[in-house]
């Protein structure tokens, strides 16, 4: 079964640890927006959230509408809605008001291509100002709006484009280079827009391509008002699963009543903020609280273009007085490694509260951010499929360090057996189930609605996760029920490396496991059969690493190569990856007994 071999996340450890952070409201320096959480989730309904975004004449409803166009009209205005600094130490600010032209323009500049309501936009960009212009814009035009993580080679590209339909890539020509040969291969692909302000890139625009910079000049900044509807899609991350290509999770523009929501309540937005979301704009975090919480909220946020280290994320904290940060275990890991001394040269009293999510977050780190920042660090759990969180730990509410939490009010979860339906008594563990139904909730996988449909069974969204619920409704993650591999909450599914591997002209065979790790939670491992006159040699190991950081990217290839003479398999040929596992984890082989044997 599921979870073998994976982190039990807070098992044991939830005995030894206190209970933190029980505070009165009244001892709150900022009083926290969900001042109690039995009486909220009593008379909770989403009708009353929505009375709180404005929504669009007639009935509509915008994502672009409600995160930016409507603070323009309140005293948000000339508020600033995004604190950049690039990675060369550039800082610009952009306000609401400015966001609604810049968004307003691109929105028109769709619009003069003759890209309709529901067609796929695609950015793959580093985390640059563009690249929110360019979803926001995309959202007020109605059309779809795909985010890629800068990061990725030409193989994740390409199957992301090629899936989705996408008529249009927004990227800059450093990027554009390193995918160059899969452009030609992908037909419905019309518009190649290059952004480049300031030659900041290097490279040029090509032939039959776009310039951003152009285009934007050329293009009115009075869009009007959006025209979409609660249900019309809005935006698709791919996410991983055990077998096949990524699937494209769709949105509708209905999501930002959760983004909304949450925003306030879990991540407990006030007016006055400074937010921090360290996520990827590629990755699910990244949009749903790197762009749309926060805004739809009218707070604003820091965007740091920059990469991991430790004093410099410290000096982002004290430079812009960060209130709010939300960020993932990896980080802390990390943070926690590099020592408690480098936090001491750093003025971080700005932080009123910490959250995390992505990948299970140890006790340690929650207890770690009570002598580093002075608060634990709130966990919180959900999906790329579940658009915004659903388990959370509140300001108000005690922390038990390594549980999720418990449900946000509106939502539903479970511990359920998912063959049946049936839920499972406090303590036992099962499937961790939502019931369907929730505003921003996936409304299909593109192109593939027999898998969507596959998740729902009995009454439940079956999320994939085994979890287990203690008697005071805190949820407690165990793992997962497939082979999909989290690396630094990044979701890696095995198929896809598997098949990079297999490209190479020297493997027969490629099995990809999630080995445990002490910061990454786990790391891509491959295990690889050669062909005949190949010899496993170190040289020909790093070959195959650098081979498959070229087609996917550094943080889906594999860390480690093992050379096998054959992988053990199914009598219908399936790589049986759980014995992989079970093997490098030093795990009775007794253990695969449970495997289908199809
Ligand atoms: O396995 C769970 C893990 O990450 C998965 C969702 O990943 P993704 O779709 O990329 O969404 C990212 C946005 C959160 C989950 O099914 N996961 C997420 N949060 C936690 C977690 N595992 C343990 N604890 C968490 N807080």
């Amino acid at each position: 079964m599921g979870g073998q071999g994976h982190e039990k996340a807070g098992e044991e450890n939830h005995v030894n640890y206190q209970t933190l952070n029980k505070r009165a409201i009244e001892d709150f320096k900022v009083r926290p927006n969900l001042a109690d959480y039995k009486g909220t989730r009593d008379k909770f309904s989403w009708d009353q959230i929505e009375k709180e975004l404005d929504g669009l004449p007639g009935g509509g409803l915008n994502l672009a509408y409600e995160a930016i166009d409507r603070h323009t009209k309140t005293h948000r205005k000339d508020k600033v809605a995004m604190h950049w600094e690039g990675k060369n130490g550039e800082q610009e600010s952009y306000t609401f008001a400015q966001m609604s032209e810049m968004t307003g323009r691109f929105a028109s500049v769709l619009k003069g291509l003759g890209i309709h309501k529901g067609d796929r936009v695609f950015c793959f960009m580093d985390r640059i100002p563009e690249v929110y212009v360019t979803a926001f814009g995309t959202l007020k035009h109605g059309a779809v709006i795909g985010p890629l993580f800068s990061a990725f080679g030409p193989d994740p590209v390409k199957d992301r484009l090629l899936d989705s339909g996408a008529v249009a890539l927004v990227t800059t020509p450093d990027l554009r280079d390193r995918i160059a040969h899969i452009l030609p291969e992908l037909p419905e692909l019309k518009h190649i827009i290059i952004v480049n302000k300031n030659n900041r890139f290097p490279g040029s625009l090509k032939e039959g391509e776009l310039s951003y910079e152009k285009l934007m000049e050329g293009a009115s900044a009075d869009y009007g008002l959006p025209a979409t509807t609660r249900e019309d899609y809005s935006i698709m991350h791919y996410t991983s699963g055990t077998t096949g290509k990524p699937k494209g999770a769709v949105h509708a523009h209905q999501a930002v009543l959760g983004h909304y929501a949450t925003g306030k309540w879990v991540l407990d937005l006030h007016e006055d903020d400074i937010y921090w979301c360290t996520a990827d704009p590629g990755w699910v975090t990244g949009t749903s609280y790197g762009m749309c919480a926060p805004w739809t909220n009218g707070v604003t946020q820091v965007i740091y273009e920059g990469g991991f280290r430790a004093s410099a994320w410290y000096s982002t904290i004290e430079k812009y007085k960060v209130t709010v940060w939300y960020t993932a275990p990896t980080a802390i890991r990390m943070l926690m490694k590099a020592g408690v001394e480098v936090p001491k040269r750093y003025d971080l009293n700005s932080l009123r509260h910490i959250c995390s999510v992505g990948e299970p977050l140890n006790p340690e780190a929650v207890v770690w951010g009570t002598h580093v920042f002075d608060q634990p660090i709130h966990d919180n759990w959900w999906q790329t499929e579940t658009g915004s969180i659903m388990i959370a730990n509140y300001p108000i509410m005690g922390v038990k360090p390594g549980s999720m939490g418990r449900p946000f009010p509106g939502i539903t979860a479970g511990i359920v057996n998912s063959a049946t339906g049936e839920e499972m008594a406090p303590g036992q563990e099962g499937d961790l189930a939502l019931r369907p139904g929730w505003p921003s909730m996936f409304r299909t996988y593109w192109n593939n609605q027999e898998m969507y449909d596959s998740k729902f069974k009995n009454g439940w969204y079956i999320t994939g996760d085994q979890a287990k619920m203690d008697e005071e409704g805190y949820f407690w993650f165990i793992g997962r029920t497939d082979d999909v591999i989290n690396t630094a909450g990044h979701l890696v599914g095995p198929f896809e490396v598997e098949s990079a591997l297999l490209e190479h002209p020297a493997v027969a065979e490629a099995g990809v496991i999630g080995k445990p790790d002490p910061i990454a939670m786990e790391v891509v491992k491959a295990f690889v059969s050669l062909k005949d006159g190949y010899e496993p040699t170190d040289e020909l190991r790093h070959e195959l690493m650098r081979f498959s950081r070229q087609k996917l990217a550094a943080a889906v290839a594999p860390r480690e190569i093992e050379f096998i003479p054959s992988l053990p398999k199914t009598r219908s040929g399936k790589i049986m990856r759980r014995l992989l596992k079970a093997r490098e984890l030093g795990l009775p082989e007794g253990d695969t007994s449970t495997l289908e044997d199809d």
